[in-house]
């Protein structure tokens, strides 16, 4: 069972953040597909991907000096998943289900949301994701999001 398809509307044109939303699928997958026994082991992979996710997507708005609004939703979203991962582990197997039932209408919203409007803005100021440099420091910050 898969939670949800990698499709192309989840495209941002970014292959750097394309990527790492391709593993993130992969990973909610691997969380739906598992059974009881190795659910928590899927779980904490998820994690893992999710917080080297955020952190990278993180870095590059520190680089780009982007408002901080899209930081503290992947922190919201950290201290919930942190939060059912421990209810989890006391045993209450449904919350972990529920948070694989979210998942998916949240990561549609906020890739098509605040991750296309990042993407865009470092596409426009040309940032170089080799050397975190800025190419074009002048370009206007209109596609931020307003927060
Ligand atoms: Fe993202
Ligand atoms: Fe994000």
């Amino acid at each position: 069972m898969s939670a949800m398809e990698w499709s192309e509307s989840l495209e941002l044109g970014l292959e750097p953040m394309d990527e790492t939303h391709k593993e993130f699928v992969d990973c909610l997958n691997e969380m739906a597909g598992a059974d009881a026994q190795h659910f928590l082991v899927a779980f904490d992979r998820f994690i893992e991907h999710t917080e080297a996710h955020f952190e990278q997507e993180n870095r590059w708005m520190a680089a780009v000096g982007f408002p901080g609004c899209h930081k503290a939703e992947h922190d919201r979203v950290l201290t919930v998943i942190h939060d059912v991962r421990k209810r989890v582990e006391q045993g209450d197997a449904f919350l972990g289900k529920r948070l694989v039932e979210e998942l998916p209408g949240w990561f549609e919203n906020h890739a098509g949301g605040m991750d296309a409007a990042l993407a865009h803005y470092l596409d426009a100021v040309g940032f170089d994701f080799e050397t975190g440099k800025i190419n074009d420091p002048n370009a206007s910050n209109e596609s931020a999001c307003a927060c």
